[in-house]
Parts: C-alpha cells; structure tokens; sequence
C-alpha cells in the first residue's frame, strides 16, 4: 500500500517523469514558511542569498522540519522506499518582474548522483503558474540518455553554471507545473524541465528538496546528506546534523562545511568556490 501517492499516480511518475500537483499542507501552513523566510531576510536586509540558497535546512529549523515533513517523506517513499537520505535543498525565489529564468536541463549533469534514483519535491511557498514563472517539464524525457549541455553562465539564469541542453528541446510538449502554496511536484532527475521570468507583481518561492535513497553514490567527492527516514546500511554519506536553533555556532559550521563539498562537486572543472549570490 502506497502511504500518500496513489497507485495510478506512482505509475505516471514512471511513465512521465514527474507528478504534479500534491498537496502537502495549508495555504496558510505555506504562508507561515514563507513569512520564516522574510522574517530572516528583513533582518539580514536583503534576499536569501548565495550559499544560503543552497542547504538551507541546515541552516533554520523551519527548513529542517520541512525536509522532514511527514507528508512530502510519504510521497517519496512511495517513489524511492524507506531509506531516504535528503541530499540537499535549493530556494528558487524569482523576485516580482524580475528577468531570472532557468534553462532547459537535466538536474543529473553535474550532481555526480549514481544511479539516477533521485526525486525532487518542489514545495510552492508561493502560487506558481504561467505568469510568475512555473517549471516546465518535457513529459518521458527521464528515460532519455543524459544529453550534452553547454554551461553559459547567463547573469539571469539561476542555474549553479547557466548550463543548458545543447540539442534541440521540443517545447511545444512542455507541460507546466501549475502550484498553489502549499502543494508539491515531484520530478525525475534525469526529465528535462525549465522556466521563464516571473512576470507577476509578486514574488514567486520554490524551495526544492532532492531526496535519494541510500544506496545512490556521489561519484565527484566525499558527500554529506541529511537522513530523513529509515535506516543507511551503506555509508555513502556522511550524515548531517540538525539544526537546534536557527543560525547558531554548530548550524553554520556544518551547513559551510556541507555546502563546501557540494560547491567542488558542481563547479569540478571551473574556478569558482562558491555558489552565485
Ligand atoms: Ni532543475
């Protein structure tokens, strides 16, 4: 028996690559991560920036409980079973009217993750749709090969390197993930997927969580990941402690260390050592 999913819901994951939409909570338990969110950015006095973007869970406790929410875990364990290792987080925030869009690829270029048995949940903080810039996926690409990309390193892409696929993507299959807060998408590493600029007048929030299970490998690096359920009898990773309070001494040490490892592993073969801000 599935625990969240239905069966005919697990069967189009396999067949398209993704799942969309799942409601994981309340508009307004959505409204309330996003308000953790801009409490944190009105103090700081500017967005979520650079590395913050990037293994945010380890940083707040409200992005901790999130990657373990009972009901996004159920819906992954119905894709991946019981052993489940939370990889890391990214926030994709499009500011109002803001030119930022995300290129046509595959999250499988430059993760270093093998086998490909990786599911992310995309949890709208906000209402995502065709005006304020939805991810767009090409529906059974997961089963493809990995395509050649090229990096671009575009000032407007929010990709770690701008990459994008360098073959011919048939947008007119694009199929839009249409969110409102608190609900989720689920997508295949491997399924190809972009998004435009966000043309409304207010802010569009995504917060991303990749989950693995535990026999998955890095390839690039030693890594780290977060256990979220279930027992690791493989040792791949290192596991990440939680954070007990928002932004203390322990959370920011482990969240440098965390986003170090990954910074080598995605930007391999380039100069940076940091994520964009
Ligand atoms: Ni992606």
């Amino acid at each position: 028996m599935p625990k969240l999913l239905s069966n005919e819901a697990i069967a189009a994951f396999k067949r398209d690559g993704f799942y969309s939409p799942v409601r994981v909570m309340s508009a307004a338990d959505a409204q309330r991560y996003r308000r953790a969110l801009e409490a944190h950015e009105a103090l700081a006095g500017k967005p979520l920036q650079g590395n913050w973007r990037h293994k945010t869970h380890l940083l707040f406790t409200w992005a901790d409980e999130l990657v373990h929410h009972p009901k996004i875990v159920d819906a992954v364990e119905d894709l991946i079973g019981p052993d489940i290792l939370c990889w890391t987080t990214n926030f994709f925030i499009k500011e109002a009217a803001n030119p930022g869009f995300i290129s046509w690829h595959q999250d499988s270029t430059y993760w270093g993750l093998e086998p490909h048995d990786v599911v992310t949940a995309w949890v709208a903080f906000t209402r995502s749709d065709l005006i304020s810039g939805c991810m767009k996926v090409i529906p059974g690409t997961h089963i493809k090969d990995q395509l050649p990309h090229v990096d671009t390193f575009h000032r407007d892409n929010l990709l770690s390197r701008g990459q994008e696929i360098a073959v011919e993507v048939d947008e007119a299959r694009a199929v839009p993930c249409l969110l409102e807060a608190g609900e989720m998408s689920l997508h295949h590493i491997k399924l190809v997927h972009g998004s435009e600029p966000n043309r409304s007048d207010d802010r569009r929030i995504g917060f991303a969580i990749r989950y693995i299970p535990t026999h998955v490998r890095q390839i690039k690096i030693r890594d780290s990941a977060t256990l979220v359920r279930g027992s690791d009898r493989n040792g791949h990773f290192d596991h990440e402690p939680r954070p007990k309070v928002d932004l203390d001494k322990s959370a920011l040490a482990a969240h440098a260390d965390a986003v170090g490892r990954q910074v080598k592993a995605l930007y391999e073969g380039t100069d940076k050592t940091a994520f964009r801000a």
